[in-house]
């Protein structure tokens, strides 16, 4: 699975988002280290910091499914002017899952796709330490 095909995947997740409040669609998708690919999308609520982003469903739905490493994650924000890479809180959350030079490849377009790696998305992590003790 290259970053492309992955990019596609999380453009086709925006088709489900649930983002009547700020218009603005989000998809993701997420490659275990078995190879499936789980997809997730943001889910806004009229409460609005109950949102859930897309890189987050995405992990929900394949920690559910029983996956618990992850090689690659894709995130399309097709309504953006430009390339919108993850939210603090997803960085977290992502990283409590994948290895520091995981790929996270995210775009507008796939024409103009940003690739870079979870460590340089989250640099000098405080708690690494303490996520390696959960082996
Ligand atoms: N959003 C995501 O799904 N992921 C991000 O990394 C950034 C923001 C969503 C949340 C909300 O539904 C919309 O984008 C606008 O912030």
């Amino acid at each position: 699975m290259d970053a492309q095909a992955l990019y596609e995947m999380a453009l086709q997740a925006t088709e489900n988002s649930y983002a009547p409040y700020s218009h603005f669609r989000v998809g993701a998708a997420l490659l275990c280290e078995d190879g499936s690919v789980f997809l997730g999308t943001n889910v806004e609520n009229r409460s609005y910091g109950l949102t859930i982003c897309a890189e987050r469903s995405a992990v929900v739905s394949a920690i559910a499914a029983g996956k618990r490493r992850f090689t690659a994650v894709a995130i399309a924000t097709p309504d953006a002017e430009g390339p919108v890479g993850p939210c603090g809180a997803c960085r977290q959350v992502l990283s409590e899952f994948m290895e520091g030079g995981s790929l996270v490849v995210f775009g507008h377009r796939k024409e103009e796709l940003i690739t870079t790696t979870i460590g340089a998305l989250l640099p000098q992590d405080s708690l690494h330490e303490l996520r390696e003790k959960r082996k």
